[in-house]
């Protein structure tokens, strides 16, 4: 039986008590601002495995090192650039991760053998406090089996990777529910490989001018973005976006209807959702959401696709490649 422990704060004896499993190579699973990780010392190649084997996850798709300051992250890379120095200070502790030239101290299962390494200092207390308690970076990918939805609830790890996990420390739901903003300082200009909580026009205004990632990469090809392979985050319910106020006429099997601001007048026994027009509501809760509606047998969920405007970037790309209907 996987453990699960409430852990109340950055001084709860149990942050103790997972770095002692972390120091040993085992996996701890713990609350981020964003979603739930999957944690295992990084610069421990074996222990960085038994993640990708409890994962499912591919060993060409590298994972994201966790550190407590950006003095941290400069000794994981071997340039860091001004550009960088001015993007954690800003947001750090935050849902920002930087893709850098590696340095010699990443083992290279942590880059997927690749030559960069991504980096991210989360702004949760009990993962601050879990990363300076191991003192080392923590490997850390979504703590979900690999294409599935990520874990905003403690739960949702338990019951995607149960006995894979030694310990799970539950501090409740996430606040942000989408993964962080991925941008990549290793090319010419910034460019981002995955929208987030930190929006484009945030960077922007630090950094200049930056790339955005256009459409996913198929299956087989050499990705441009690791891990970036069109269906992720699914869940196993059928998922179709149709445009606001749509509607169905009629309805089989168990079908629910997600809205957004308003919901449309619903056939009998199909279960209406109303969603605010919030992108950041929506972004904490849609991942619960999936999972609820998983959990509770439904075979279709229907729901409002949002509108264009890059407050809703990242909502828009989790929804694109969770109704995608080929796995990569
Ligand atoms: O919010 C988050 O980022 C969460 C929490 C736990 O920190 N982590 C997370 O990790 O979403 P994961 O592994 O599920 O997604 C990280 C993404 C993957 O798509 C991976 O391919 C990409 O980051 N990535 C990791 N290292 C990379 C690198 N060196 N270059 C490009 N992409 C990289
Ligand atoms: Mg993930």
């Amino acid at each position: 039986m996987t453990r699960l422990r409430p852990v109340t704060g950055p001084d709860d004896p149990a942050i103790l008590e997972a770095a002692a499993i972390l120091a040993l190579g085992g996996l701890v699973a713990f609350p981020t601002e964003t979603v739930y990780g999957l944690g295992a010392d990084g610069l421990n190649p074996e222990a960085v495995a038994r993640i990708y084997a409890a994962k499912g996850r591919p060993a060409t798709n590298p994972v994201i090192l966790h550190v407590a300051d950006a003095a941290a992250a400069r000794e994981l890379v071997s340039h860091w650039s001004a550009e960088a120095t001015a993007l954690a200070a800003r947001f750090w502790p935050g849902p920002l991760t930087l893709v850098l030239p590696a340095s010699a101290a990443v083992p290279s299962i942590v880059r997927a053998g690749g030559p960069s390494v991504a980096l991210r200092c989360p702004a949760h207390p009990v993962a601050l406090a879990l990363i300076r308690a191991a003192g080392r970076p923590l490997a850390a990918p979504s703590a979900n089996r690999s294409q599935h939805l990520s874990p905003t609830l403690a739960q949702h790890v338990a019951s995607s990777l149960g006995e894979a996990v030694d310990l799970i420390l539950d501090g409740g739901p996430t606040e942000a529910g989408l993964e962080s903003t991925i941008l990549d300082l290793t090319g010419e200009r910034p460019r981002i490989l995955r929208p987030g909580p930190v929006g484009p026009a945030e960077l922007a205004a630090l950094v200049g001018p930056v790339d955005r990632w256009e459409g996913a990469v198929r299956a087989g090809a050499v990705q441009a973005a690791p891990g970036m392979g069109e269906r992720h985050y699914a869940p196993r319910a059928r998922l179709d976006l149709v445009a606001p106020g749509t509607g169905l006429r009629e309805a089989s099997g168990a079908v629910a209807y997600v809205g957004l601001g308003t919901l449309p007048e619903l056939p009998g026994g199909v279960r209406g959702i109303l969603l605010p027009l919030d992108a950041d509501a929506v972004g904490t809760r849609l991942f619960a959401l999936l999972h609820e509606l998983d959990d509770a047998g439904f075979d279709r969920i229907i729901m409002e696709l949002p509108p264009e405007d890059d407050a809703w970037l990242a909502v828009r790309d989790r929804l694109r490649r969770a109704s995608a209907k080929e796995m990569p």
